[in-house]
């Protein structure tokens, strides 16, 4: 029985950060923002809401467009990049917010890939008998890891949280290809070099800003292109799917010039293309599951579509996935 999506829920924090409110702070502007990268605005966690408040109201959401109740969940799935803290994970916080039962729950750090590395997971799960319905949420606090002192990082990421809940579907439905990788060599192109245990807090590692997100934005650029559209081509044919049978892709999205040309390497117009990332931002491990839910939301995702989705992330990791709803 594929693994399929029953579910679908998302949640931000109200306060919006606008291009027009970062002209004020720092040397940008929103026709920079806009036109380098698609952003125009992005919500920010005001201070009290932790990233497992985010994942609580996405899976509560989720769990009841499921048509389900809490105690059906069988276990709990998080990716995130932006811990509530290093331990416990985020889906322990979480778990009392959400009302789960005891059942296993446990953090995936595969940065923006993290929604498609559980979605495989889940299905794994799912396809061995050990669970019926997990829950795969995305989520990040991301805007307390940037330094918004830095504008060629702080004006591309948001906070927010999508949630699936994915439980056995019908033949020919759900899962019909899943692909994913990591080349933990290029590391160092994106990351947050303090704060874990090689580089523990110190006044240094603050005066050094090292608790910030860390990036060398051409390469990522380039590899994000390279490895999303490779992905995606391998996931269409190992589902036997061509490009134009695909009625929705639904990229991680980071940047619209890196999902335009990953769209268009894999032979997929922008008007199947869905976006979300004018009005999120970056919002990593979430970006695919709250593009899943407005997709829907809006009638753009119906059922029995056939739906695309690519992601790449720090790492680097990657995944796709090819799947019904
Ligand atoms: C970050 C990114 C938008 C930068 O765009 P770019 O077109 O490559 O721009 P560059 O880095 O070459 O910078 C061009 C100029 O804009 C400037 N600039 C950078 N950030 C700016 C900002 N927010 N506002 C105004 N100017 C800015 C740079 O200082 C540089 O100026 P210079 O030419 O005088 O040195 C782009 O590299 C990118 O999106 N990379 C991938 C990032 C990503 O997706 N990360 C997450 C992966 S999941």
């Amino acid at each position: 029985m594929p693994a399929k999506i029953i579910g679908l829920g998302r949640a931000v924090p109200d306060p919006v950060l606008t291009n027009r409110d970062l002209e004020q702070r720092i040397d940008t502007s929103d026709e920079w923002i806009r036109t380098r990268t698609g952003i125009s605005e992005r919500h920010v966690a005001p201070e009290g809401v932790d990233n497992s408040d985010l994942v609580a109201d996405a899976s509560r959401r989720a769990i009841e467009d499921a048509g389900l109740t809490a105690d059906q969940i069988d276990v709990l799935i998080v990716a995130t990049a932006t811990p509530d803290t290093v331990f416990p994970s985020t889906a322990c916080w979480a778990q009392p917010k959400i009302g789960l039962r005891e059942i296993p729950v446990f953090d995936i750090s595969a940065a923006c890939s993290g929604f498609l590395y559980g979605y495989a997971l889940a299905a794994s799960l799912i396809d061995s008998g050990r669970a019926r319905h997990v829950l795969v949420c995305g989520a990040e606090v991301l805007s307390r890891v940037l330094d918004w002192n830095d504008r060629s990082t702080c004006v591309l990421f948001g906070d927010g949280a999508g949630a699936a809940v994915i439980g056995p579907g019908a033949e020919g439905d759900g899962l019909l290809a899943h692909t994913w990788g990591a080349d933990g060599r290029l590391a160092e192109l994106l990351y947050q070099p303090a704060g874990g245990t090689r580089k523990p807090a110190s006044h240094e590692t603050v005066d050094e800003r090292l608790h910030s997100v860390h990036m060398q934005g051409n390469e990522v650029f380039k590899h994000a292109v390279r490895t999303m559209s490779q992905a995606s081509l391998s996931v269409l044919e190992q589902a036997g799917v061509r490009a134009e049978e695909v009625d929705l892709f639904i990229p991680h999205q980071a940047n619209i010039r890196i999902m335009k040309a990953a769209a268009d390497r894999a032979g997929i117009p922008m008007d199947r293309c869905y976006l979300v990332i004018q009005r999120y931002g970056n919002v990593s491990a979430a970006s695919i599951p709250m593009a899943l839910a407005d997709a829907r939301a809006e009638g753009r995702l119906e059922p029995g579509m056939t739906v695309l989705s690519a992601a790449f992330g720090a790492g680097f990791t990657w995944a796709a996935a090819v799947y019904r709803l």
